[in-house]
């Protein structure tokens, strides 16, 4: 499989976002010094200043860029220019209301926000085309110029997509995707309340407001047909840049948002991706759900992130307080929680932080979105922080490429992901499992890695991971199946957990007993299965002797000759029968559990397979604690992140180089409030 994604940064690098648009000409020179003092050496600019380039329809005007870029090139600054078209300028959109997105009852959003397009207007298409071509082919060769952002976080703010253009293209999807009409009605189950297309021009996008609801298996092609818009669209401006890029300057995009195949975005179009880092958002979540994580929460984000893209970077990581005008209320990060979050972005593997924003925005819905600097333009704390952090980042140059280490997999696929925006069983399971395994993860200190299964998953994608958990493969297929199997017959473990495996790719649900497809490896009967009742006692069963939480729904499992039965339900009106199996298929095996899974669970099955503790040999931390290793030609290096704003402490068992300062320490050893420390041990 072809990955475009080459780009790796060869240093710690640290950036911000600066906006020349919004600044008096005569702070530019001084913004510019200030940054170089502080560590910066790499600023994005451009991403929302459409009519500086093309104030009118057809009329380019180079002066404002050309004037800032050869004013980076005198001051040493490097840049990444942003393809503007998450903006349209008025005359644009006010000319082409057709490019306009709507919203479910078909009504366009309006100029003054952002990202109110829709990607299918042939017209967008066209007037975004010759945007980016003139932007790269003025710019790509400039000297100041190192790599290129498409758009601004596709399918950020919404990603759903109702304009007349949408209908005509998806016609045009599923007129490709199924060929006729009778293989689009039996895919999308239109016999179902007559619902049966006779011509392609009776298909329209979801209309979402309907009595009734709308039809599952068209939706789950209508997230599939959002996905392919962006990804084209995205194609469009690579294909472009492309032609005109330095050799060694790359191109991206930022953010990872829903409905779209980021996986595929990035192989297929983009050098290296980048991500928004945004830990605030995190805080005020409710504590129950979320015990001790607030903030590390988002470590949840930075695990899908890294994979996507192992060595992504990060083009926004959060400088101060956030909100808009209109909604958030965010408090300021506290001393070293600003350093401990860029921190937390690098131990997850970036080695390119830039902070959002260089100087607060004293106009706009983002007045309160802070950056390094406040509107008075003074030095901070955050400036004298952010000092520090360089300081520290420089120091981990060593780390830079290292990888991540993981003891186990977690695998996500794109068609059950967008299932469960329209199936809320399915939902209510992949959220609620998703979420314990990470949490568990966390507060064990057993790091794990996301895999992205497809159709043309290789083994070797799978086989560096001696447990793979796959909580919900609602949907399922034969080549997946296959890939699984190879995984299994070399020597790993899968665990599966309840409602596995019975729908097809259509999402219709498939006429075998469950787990479908999957039984095969399985060897495993769902018998019964229900919800469980939060009126009565929560469900559990027995694993000799260790009590095994079973929530939220339960499969009764009758076990196949040769499966082995490692838990039986100990309540409910199936106590006895079974709820965990257990079948060896040829070198590895196969765990169906027929429950959720839970923090505690989690922990008990990652002890039976022995892959619970991996650094139970080198540190004791507490669980409020994060351990976090990256590797690069056998060097270990050991972050250790302290959430909490009370100092931890921390034991190495075996001697460690404190990089920030190259002290030798062993034993116990004290991480300030919000502080951190990367060891190499
Ligand atoms: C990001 C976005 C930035 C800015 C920031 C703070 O999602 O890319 O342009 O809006 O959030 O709201």
């Amino acid at each position: 499989m072809k990955n475009k994604q080459s780009y790796q940064w060869n240093e710690m690098t640290m950036g911000t976002c600066y906006y020349p648009e919004h600044w008096d000409k005569a702070l530019w020179a001084r913004d510019l010094d200030r940054m170089k003092e502080i560590g910066i050496s790499t600023i994005r600019i451009g991403e929302f200043a459409w009519s500086k380039i093309e104030p009118e329809e057809g009329r380019f005007t180079f002066a404002f860029f050309d004037e800032f870029l050869d004013l980076c090139v005198e001051k040493g600054m490097k840049v990444i220019f942003g393809t503007p078209t998450a903006t349209p300028p008025a005359w644009l959109t006010e000319k082409y209301p057709e490019v306009l997105n709507c919203n479910h009852d078909g009504r366009p959003y309006y100029h003054g926000g952002r990202r109110h397009y829709n990607y299918n207007s042939l017209i967008y298409q066209h007037l975004s085309a010759r945007i980016v071509e003139q932007e790269a082919s003025r710019y790509a060769p400039h000297p100041a110029v190192v790599g290129w952002q498409i758009d601004n976080e596709l399918n950020c703010e919404i990603g759903e997509f109702y304009s007349k253009a949408d209908s005509d293209a998806f016609r045009l999807w599923a007129r490709d995707t199924y060929d006729t009409l009778d293989a689009l009605n039996e895919a999308w189950g239109t016999a179902f309340w007559n619902q049966t297309y006779t011509a392609w021009d009776q298909i329209y996008v979801p209309r979402p407001g309907n009595p009734g609801g709308v039809n599952p298996h068209m939706y789950l092609d209508y997230y599939r047909f959002i996905s392919d818009s962006a990804i084209r669209y995205c194609k469009m401006q690579a294909d472009i840049i492309r032609k005109y890029k330095k050799p060694g300057d790359f191109i991206t995009t930022n953010g990872k948002f829903r409905n779209l195949d980021n996986h595929r975005m990035a192989r297929e179009q983009l050098d290296v991706f980048t991500y928004d880092n945004y830990p605030n958002f995190a805080h005020g979540v409710d504590d129950t759900v979320r015990p001790n994580l607030l903030d590390r929460h988002w470590a949840k984000n930075l695990t899908e992130v890294r994979s996507v893209c192992p060595h992504f970077g990060f083009m926004e990581q959060q400088a101060g307080a956030g909100s808009w005008v209109s909604r958030m209320l965010a408090p300021s990060p506290r001393p070293g929680q600003m350093s401990l979050w860029a921190m937390m972005s690098v131990a997850h593997g970036s080695d390119f932080v830039s902070f959002f924003r260089w100087r607060t925005c004293v106009m706009g819905t983002e007045i309160y979105w802070h950056g390094i600097l406040d509107y008075d333009d003074r030095d901070n704390r955050r400036v004298a922080e952010l000092k520090d952090f360089y300081k520290k980042l420089k120091a981990l140059d060593p780390v830079c490429g290292a990888e991540y280490t993981a003891a186990f997999g977690l695998l996500k696929d794109y068609d059950n992901d967008w299932d469960t925006n329209v199936d809320s069983w399915h939902r209510r399971f992949l959220e609620h499992s998703e979420e314990e395994i990470f949490v568990a993860a966390e507060v064990n200190h057993t790091p794990y890695n996301i895999i992205n299964i497809r159709d043309d998953s290789s083994v070797e994608e799978l086989a560096p991971y001696p447990v793979l958990f796959y909580p919900h493969p609602t949907l399922i297929n034969e080549a997946r199946v296959a890939v699984l199997r190879a995984y299994v017959e070399q020597g790993g473990t899968l665990i599966l957990g309840c409602r596995s495996g019975y729908k097809d790719m259509t999402g219709r649900c498939v006429m075998m007993p469950q787990p479908g497809l999957l039984q095969a490896l399985t060897g495993s009967n769902v018998t019964d299965f229900t919800f469980t009742s939060p009126e009565e006692e929560p469900v559990w069963a027995d694993w000799d002797g260790q009590k095994l939480e079973t929530p939220i729904f339960n499969d009764i499992l009758t076990p196949l000759e040769g499966t082995r039965v490692l838990a039986s339900y100990a309540n409910n009106y199936y106590a006895g029968a079974a709820a965990l199996t257990e079948r060896r298929v040829d070198k590895g095996r196969v765990l169906h559990l027929g429950s959720t899974f839970s923090r505690e669970n989690v922990r008990q099955l990652l002890a039976y397979i022995g892959v619970l503790e991996p650094f139970a040999g080198l540190v004791d931390a507490p669980e409020t604690v994060d351990v976090i290793q990256r590797e690069k030609d056998g060097r270990r290096f050991l972050f250790l992140l302290n959430y909490l704003p009370q100092a931890a402490e921390i034991t190495l068992k075996q001697p460690g180089i404190l990089l920030y300062t190259g002290e030798r320490v062993e034993g116990s050893y004290s991480i300030p409030a919000y502080g951190t420390a990367v060891f190499e041990v």
